[in-house]
């Protein structure tokens, strides 16, 4: 067996064609949607993703304004810098990229600035009551993103046993309370479940969320289970690549000509030989993220996904 490609870039593409439209209506009563992206620091990976999230709202015609303080400021002085968006009609959300450095206080950060009426990544506590009452409300990009992959594919999730391996609040809690409003039957495993591999493969739905390469093995999957990966794990040691990437001439290539190389927490040919469907990585998962981001301003922009 060998399982059907989620086609996440395919299923952005068109999540974001059917945002065109709102966005021209919203834009003909002068209410351009607007999104405050803050990027802290210098983190490599952070910036590749603001940029491909800048890049996303120049396409469609979303205004963006971009905060880029330097790692070592300090919580107050990032409160402060970010605190008069809260007063800004024309600034509908505000992303900060995460993961912040380690001198601020992350949760200060989304309760003080974000968590009113902003909260764009479905991060703050307003955001998280309403997700787990199963109100209308922003949520998490990637997990929503995961969602409506799901349902534009009609895969089906009612009484679907469904495990998620993660715990974070970006993505595993977000995660299972959205399969659960969907009738899953969900367990979430995480670094000190007892036996990782035997609870994965009861899933017919597998969300690998941890954020270690290779970690799920065919161990740990069902043969015809859906294998969602969430992971994005740049590798550069040979060993590990030729190992997970034996099967694949391509990847070694590529590898050999950049040194790394982005991986999921799947092992690959496991993944594509024993699930039914499966996210590859890099293009499974990743594009939908920004998709839910962009869905998420219109949202805001619009007061269609926001009750107090
Ligand atoms: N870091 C990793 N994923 C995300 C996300 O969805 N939003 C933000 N703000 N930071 C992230």
């Amino acid at each position: 067996m060998s399982g059907v490609v989620l086609d996440g870039k395919r299923i952005s593409r068109e999540i974001q064609d059917e945002l065109r439209p709102r966005i021209t209506a919203l834009r003909a009563q002068g209410k351009q949607p607007g999104l405050a992206v803050v990027l802290v620091g210098d983190n490599p990976a952070s910036q590749i993703y603001v940029r491909n999230k800048i890049r996303a709202c120049e396409d469609l015609g979303i205004r963006s304004v971009e905060f880029m303080p330097p790692g070592n400021i300090s919580t107050d002085e990032l409160i402060a810098l970010l605190k008069p968006l809260q007063d800004d009609a024309s600034v509908h959300g505000i992303l900060v990229q995460m993961p912040l450095p380690k001198q601020i206080d992350s949760e200060r950060v989304v309760a003080e600035v974000v968590d009113a009426g902003r909260d764009v990544d479905g991060f703050g506590t307003h955001s998280l009551g309403l997700l787990v009452r199963n109100k209308p409300g922003p949520r998490a990009c990637t997990p929503a993103g995961i969602m409506e992959m799901l349902r534009r594919y009609q895969i089906p999730i009612a009484g679907k046993h469904a495990v998620i391996v993660g715990r974070s609040d970006i993505v595993g809690k977000p995660m299972a309370l959205l399969l659960l409003h969907q009738n899953a039957t969900v367990t979430i495993c995480h670094s000190r479940t007892a036996n990782l591999a035997e609870e994965c493969r009861r899933a017919d739905i597998l969300v690998a969320a941890i954020g270690h390469a290779g970690l799920i093995t065919r161990d740990h999957i069902k043969p015809g289970a859906v294998v969602i990966d969430v992971g994005m794990n740049r590798l550069t040691d040979k060993a590990q690549v030729e190992r997970l990437f034996a099967h694949d001439p391509q990847r070694l290539a590529s590898f050999g000509k950049n040194g790394s190389v982005l991986t999921g927490d799947v092992e690959p040919l496991a993944m594509q030989e024993l699930s039914s469907y499966y996210t590859p990585v890099p293009g499974g998962v990743g594009p939908l993220t920004i998709a839910m981001l962009m869905s998420n301003t219109v949202g805001l922009a619009e007061g269609s996904i926001w009750r107090d």
